[in-house]
């Protein structure tokens, strides 16, 4: 796999709690790292952590919202990022606060590459994110869930892979990588859920906008179901398992 920086980060760190609201494993930043672009101009993320220092070793200008949270001391989420050595710190610019918070009143100056939701986790918050970035990633761009295993954050994932505006690239583990497409976005201060796939293919098929095109997604809490019966699987079905996906 090609992931230089976790790899260089994961030899200098030695496996440690790294702050109090835990942090993505070195597998999980890997496989990411190996998903996106090396180089990025303009990144963004919601809370902070190992990916804070990821991000700005791909992207010239990384936009950090979370909380400061250097009063945790070594359960300091901001305070790993600025003890890295790896951190390029000049590539970081913080936005301190609750997103819910900082997010309705800060102007966005640029359209970004690749976003990372992965502040507050409990409902509304992430889907409060999802609207304050959602027109300002490009398209092409990344958009990058976090924890789809939490039910009201599975849902949004569920959601937005069949939104026209996104394409589902792939999960690892329990993050959901997204693409924005060309498409039209939803208008911020609109409505429109009638012209939205995930409701035209589940409402009522009388409905003259009912969309039967069979292309409803499997969710992402039966894909993580899957996945947990993988992991806990007894040895010899997780080597027949291995050898299913080997011939797709
Ligand atoms: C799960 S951790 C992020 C892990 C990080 N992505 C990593 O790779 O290690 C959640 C982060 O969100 C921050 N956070 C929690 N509530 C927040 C809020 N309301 N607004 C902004 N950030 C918040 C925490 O301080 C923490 O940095």
């Amino acid at each position: 796999m090609n992931s230089p920086i976790i790899d260089a980060l994961e030899k200098k760190e030695k496996e440690r709690a790294v702050h109090a609201h835990g942090s993505f494993p070195y597998e999980i930043l890997k496989q990411l790292e190996a998903v996106l672009p090396d180089s990025m101009e303009n990144t963004a993320e919601t809370g902070c952590g190992r990916s804070t220092i990821l991000f700005p070793n791909i992207s010239k200008n990384h936009f950090a919202f979370c909380i400061d949270d250097h009063d945790y001391k070594d359960q300091s989420s901001v305070l790993y990022f600025e003890d890295s050595e790896m951190g390029i710190k000049d590539r970081v610019t913080w936005e301190f606060g609750p997103t819910q918070k900082t997010l309705p009143r800060y102007t966005h100056n640029c359209q970004y590459d690749c976003v990372l939701i992965d502040g507050p986790h409990g409902y509304p918050f992430p889907d409060m994110e999802y609207y304050f970035f959602y027109p300002h990633i490009k398209p092409g761009g990344y958009l990058i869930i976090d924890d789809i295993h939490i039910p009201s954050i599975g849902r949004m994932a569920d959601i937005l892979q069949e939104d026209a505006m996104w394409n589902f690239i792939t999960l690892i583990s329990t993050t959901a990588v997204l693409q924005r497409t060309e498409a039209e976005e939803t208008p911020t201060f609109g409505d429109q859920w009638w012209t939205q796939d995930y409701n035209r293919r589940r409402v009522n098929p009388q409905m003259e906008f009912f969309l039967d095109d069979g292309q409803k997604l499997e969710s992402f809490a039966s894909r993580n179901a899957r996945r947990e019966k993988r992991e806990n699987a007894p040895k010899h079905m997780k080597i027949f398992y291995k050898i299913r996906n080997l011939f797709g």
